[in-house]
């Protein structure tokens, strides 16, 4: 376990200003705003413009906890970015964002694949580096230009994500909101469940003239979903056992935003009303890393965690990654 002193002093997020409801989508693809909110509960998401980068939306959500936080880019020494869709393979889209922020040099910049645990891998991730002692503040961000990854001709995929970003602000705790714990799994044998198979080192170089294949994300929902839900229930029941605590003692669960009937399930399985569980899916779709911060921003800012709360966010996605954390607020 990392160090018990470190805490979340601001969070922030951004959408595009773009919103393409599920109506719109039907007039895509073969689909249907009834088809889509029964079996997601998704209504509408969020697409960036073509030149709204992934380092864009982050560093707004950046900007946003800091101001939240009260710090400036010159406080911040570590810059994490959990995403899969980076601006390019490579440098980091860390590092685009420490430019738009102007953040000092001396900083640490760098990104995060987990898909759509990524924003907890890379808290714990940086939860542990300011633990060390060698690091201070550091913005941990979930930003995701899922558009540019999605076949739109594929109704079963191009329907269920979003654009967006969210950021927390970690510091030396204040007295609130300090991370209790953090636990992270992958299961990588169901690692081609959900992939982009083409785009990365392992896809053969194309013929003279030829173009490389699309980099698509494809998916086995029907599996996904099942698993998903085995691995949330289990990341949140042993972080409430590593923590003595049980269900009940959870004000507020942030989860990862895929699809609302994914959320019930978990819900009934831990034996907690829905109305514990903060959900803003039907206004974003499933925007990967970007969901918990995202929600975590605006729940709250809608007033929905309180001091002396304990919120739990549990997230799965690609790989299979999962995991689990506990914030006391
Ligand atoms: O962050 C991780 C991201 N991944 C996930 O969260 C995936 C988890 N899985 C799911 O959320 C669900 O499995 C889906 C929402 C993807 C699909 O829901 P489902 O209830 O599992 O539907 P299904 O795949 O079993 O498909 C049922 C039917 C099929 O038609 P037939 O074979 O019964 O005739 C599909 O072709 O629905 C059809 N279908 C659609 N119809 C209208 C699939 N997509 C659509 C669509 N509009 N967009």
């Amino acid at each position: 376990m990392g160090s018990s002193t470190i805490g979340i002093l601001g969070t922030g997020s951004y959408a595009p200003e773009k919103i393409l409801t599920n109506a719109d989508l039907s007039a895509i693809v073969d689909t249907s705003d009834e088809w889509i909110f029964t079996r997601t509960g998704i209504r509408e998401r969020h697409i960036a413009g073509d030149n709204e980068t992934t380092s864009l939306m982050a560093a707004a959500a950046g900007r946003a906890a800091l101001v939240d936080a009260g710090l400036t880019p010159a406080d911040i020494d570590l810059i994490i970015v959990a995403t899969m869709t980076p601006d390019h393979p490579m440098p980091a889209t860390a590092c685009f964002v420490q430019n738009h922020l102007g953040v000092s040099s001396h900083a640490a910049c760098f990104d995060l694949n987990a898909a759509c645990s990524g924003f907890l891998y890379a808290l714990d991730t940086a939860w542990a580096m300011l633990g060390s002692g060698r690091y201070r503040h550091a913005l941990v961000i979930g930003a995701e230009k899922m558009s540019t990854v999605l076949d739109w001709t594929d109704r079963t995929t191009c329907v269920l994500f979003g654009d967006g970003a969210g950021a927390v602000v970690l510091g030396p705790s204040r007295g609130t909101a300090e991370i209790l714990g953090a636990k992270l799994y992958a299961e990588g044998t169901h690692a081609r469940l959900l992939w982009i198979p083409n785009g990365g080192s392992n896809a053969p170089v194309p013929a003279p003239g030829t173009h490389f294949p699309p980099r698509t994300l494809t998916m086995k929902g029907r599996e996904i979903f099942k698993i998903a839900v085995r691995e949330m229930e289990d990341a949140a029941r042993e972080i409430l056992e590593q923590h003595q605590m049980s269900a009940a003692n959870i004000a507020c669960v942030i989860p990862h935003q895929a699809n609302l009937r994914i959320i019930d399930v978990i819900a009934q399985s831990l034996e907690l009303p829905l109305e514990r569980f903060f959900v803003n899916l039907e206004r974003y779709g499933n925007t990967s890393a970007a969901s918990i911060p995202l929600a975590l921003d605006e729940a709250r800012r809608s007033g929905r965690i309180k001091p002396g709360d304990t919120t739990l966010f549990v997230a799965f996605g690609a790989g299979l990654t999962y995991g689990s954390a506990l914030v006391r607020w």
